[in-house]
C-alpha cells in the first residue's frame, strides 16, 4: 500500500479531495497533526479538516501530537466520536519550537515516557493507534530503546522516517540503520523518506523484504502520479499527464478560492503549492519564479496556462 504523508499547510482536506478526484494509487491519507493549545482548545480549522463531510470517500487517519496521556485520551475520544477507528501519534516533528516542549521527536529521548503514555492511553480509548517517528532527536540510536518498548503495545503499525530531528528534512536518510532496526520490532513497519521517484523506490526500498508498504510526502505533491507509477497501474503520455495535472490544479484552486478571501491569500496559498508543483516541470526554477511574481488572480491564470503549455 502507498500512504500520502501528512504535510502541515499542504495535505489538508482541500488537497485530499482534489487529489482523489484526479489521481489513483494512494491507499491511505493522514491528516496534518492536531494538537491542543495551552488552554486545551483545538483550532477550529483542525477540526474542520477531519470532519467526515469534508473527507467523503477518503481513507483518512487523523494524526495527533501530544505528550500526556490525558491529552492523548481526550483527542482520541473526540476523533473517535467523529467516526474514525484509528489515529496516528506524531513522534517525528523535528522543529525546535515543538521538540523543546517534548512534543513530536522531542519525545524520542524519553522512551519511558512514550511507554507510559501508551500504557495509560491505550487502555482508556476504543480507537486503534499507529505511530510515526524518526530515528532519534540528535542520535540515530534513540530508536533502539523505543522499538522494544513499543513491542509491548497493541499498535497497528509504525511509520519510520530514518532521519534524526536535527537533520530536519535534509541530508541522507539512514537506510542501513532503518534495515537494522526493523529487526527490533514486532510491529508492521512502514518506510517513509526521500522516495523521490520510481527508481529510488525500486533500488532502495522494494528489495527490503520486510517492507510492503510505504509513505510518500513531498514527491507525491510534486508528482502526484508517483503512486500509480510505483504501482505501475497507469501509463499516461506527458501530454495526458499535463492535462490531468491542470485539472487537479483547477479543482484545488477552486477549493482554495472558496475558502479564502482576497486574491493575495489565494495567491500565497497557491504559491506555497507551486514550490512542489514546479518540480514536475523541466524548467522548475523558471516556473516557480513566474508563479511567485504573480500579483493578481487574472495574471495567475495566464501564467498557469503558460506553464502547462511549456514542458
Ligand atoms: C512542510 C511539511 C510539513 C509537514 N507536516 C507534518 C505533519 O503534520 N505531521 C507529520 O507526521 N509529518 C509532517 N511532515 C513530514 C512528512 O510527513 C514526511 O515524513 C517527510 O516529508 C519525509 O517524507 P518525504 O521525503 O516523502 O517527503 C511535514 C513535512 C513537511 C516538509
Amino acid at each position: 500500500m502507498i500512504y500520502l504523508s501528512p504535510l502541515q499547510g499542504v495535505t489538508d482536506s482541500k488537497f485530499r479531495n482534489s487529489y482523489i478526484k484526479h489521481f489513483s494509487g494512494v491507499d491511505k491519507f493522514f491528516s496534518p497533526y492536531i494538537r491542543l493549545s495551552n488552554k486545551k482548545d483545538i483550532k477550529k480549522s483542525q477540526i474542520r479538516d477531519i470532519l467526515p463531510e469534508n473527507n467523503k470517500n477518503i481513507p483518512l487517519i487523523p494524526q495527533i501530537m501530544v505528550n500526556r496521556s490525558e491529552d492523548f485520551i481526550y483527542l482520541a475520544n473526540i476523533i473517535s466520536d467523529y467516526g474514525y477507528d484509528e489515529i496516528n501519534w506524531n513522534l517525528g516533528c523535528p522543529y525546535p519550537m515543538v521538540t523543546n516542549r517534548k512534543l513530536g521527536s522531542g519525545l524520542l529521548e524519553f522512551p519511558d515516557l512514550i511507554d507510559d503514555i501508551l500504557e495509560d492511553s491505550l487502555k482508556n480509548i476504543s480507537i486503534k493507534v499507529s505511530v510515526k517517528m524518526r530515528l532519534g532527536l540528535t542520535q540515530i540510536d534513540d530508536i533502539d530503546k523505543i522499538l522494544p518498548l513499543l513491542n509491548k503495545h497493541d499498535l497497528t503499525e509504525i511509520i519510520i522516517h530514518p532521519r534524526t530531528a536535527k537533520q530536519l528534512y535534509k541530508g541522507n536518510v539512514y537506510l542501513n540503520k532503518f534495515k537494522e532496526v526493523i529487526q527490533l520490532s514486532n510491529h508492521k513497519i512502514i518506510y517513509n523518506g526521500d522516495i523521490i521517484n520510481f527508481d529510488f523506490y525500486k533500488n532502495n526500498i522494494a528489495p527490503i523484504k520486510e517492507i510492503d508498504d510505504i509513505m510518500i510526502g513531498r514527491a507525491l505533491i510534486s508528482n502526484p502520479f508517483l503512486a500509480s507509477e510505483i504501482k505501475q497501474s497507469a501509463n499516461l503520455s506527458m501530454e495526458q499527464k499535463k492535462q490531468v495535472f491542470k485539472n487537479f490544479h483547477d479543482s484545488l484552486l477552486f477549493e482554495i478560492e472558496n475558502s479564502l478571501s482576497g486574491d493575495s491569500h489565494v495567491l500565497s496559498k497557491m504559491t506555497n503549492y507551486w514550490e512542489y508543483f514546479s518540480l514536475f516541470f523541466n524548467n522548475s526554477r523558471k516556473v516557480f519564479k513566474l508563479i511567485k511574481k504573480t500579483k493578481s488572480l487574472s495574471k495567475y491564470h495566464q501564467n498557469v496556462n503558460q506553464v502547462f503549455n511549456m514542458r
